[in-house]
């Protein structure tokens, strides 16, 4: 099995770099082999939260224009020595196209059990070339108002490029910052009105915030772990719980 899965919002911040390396590092203590690649090019972040960005030489965009070999772009997380990284490219001059890009992860992805794809916010050309290797994705929403209308954005986004294996993820919950917004009655009307299938439910965890910022990802313990843990088997189809019920 060779899932490609793509982790998207629409709304910037809402977490899909977080969500992409706690799911990455989830997957490999379950000894899986994963992929995780950075496609949020120009604005890239994901090595910093693995402390690998002093090794990185090669990025994607050297994969595919021919600077380097796919596998020499391909890093081994310090963090955790069984997590490979590609990273993004710093700027956004040499934009990588979704067909380039789809031929890069179909070369790669026959080596791993999962390629988790982070991509950044919007509905635009960077979003459409992180998406196109992917067959499934994650929508990472807060339960607000316009990260939700972002959810709801990107969802018809990805079922118009054909991706309809999608599922919620909602981060950065906090039951009494919730109650108090007021703008929803309870989770289930966020989750309805995203039209999308909960998968996992992330609480607001400031430790987990400390822990990817310092570039400790793999090596520390908070509780969102768990639900990162909860989240890959979910994923893999096992009949786990969400993990956090607020
Ligand atoms: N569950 C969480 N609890 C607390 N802070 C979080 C949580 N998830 C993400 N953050 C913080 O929110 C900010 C944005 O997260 P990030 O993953 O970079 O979002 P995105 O990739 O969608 O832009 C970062 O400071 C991150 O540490
Ligand atoms: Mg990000």
């Amino acid at each position: 099995m060779n899932d490609v899965i793509v982790v998207a919002s629409g709304k910037g911040g809402t977490g899909k770099s977080t969500v992409c390396v706690g799911l990455s590092v989830a997957l490999v203590k379950q000894n899986k082999r994963v992929l995780l690649i950075d496609c949020d090019c120009g604005m890239r972040g994901i090595d910093l939260m693995l402390d690998a960005d002093e090794e990185i030489l090669f990025d994607c965009s050297d994969a595919v224009s021919g600077n380097c070999k796919p596998e020499e772009a391909v890093y081994r997380s310090k963090n955790m020595r069984e997590l490979d990284l590609m990273a993004a490219p710093f700027d956004t001059d040499n934009e990588i196209s979704p067909s380039v890009f789809r031929q890069l992860v179909d070369e790669l992805k026959g080596s791993y059990d999962y390629v988790i794809i982070d991509s950044p916010a919007g509905i635009g050309s960077g979003f459409a070339t992180a998406a196109a290797p992917a067959d499934k994705a994650l929508i990472v929403t807060n339960a607000e108002p316009t990260s939700v209308r972002g959810a709801v954005k990107i969802r018809s986004k990805l079922i118009a490029i054909g991706i309809d294996d999608i599922r919620l993820v909602i981060n950065r919950f906090d039951r009494a910052q919730f109650d108090q917004l007021g703008c929803y009655n309870d989770l289930d009307e966020v989750i309805d009105r995203t039209g999308t299938r909960l998968i996992a439910l992330v609480p607001f965890d400031l430790r987990l915030s400390a822990i990817m910022q310092n570039g400790y990802a793999g090596l520390n313990w908070s509780p969102a772990v768990t639900v990162f843990d909860c989240l890959s088997r979910r994923l893999a189809g096992e009949n786990v719980p969400l993990a956090f019920t607020g």
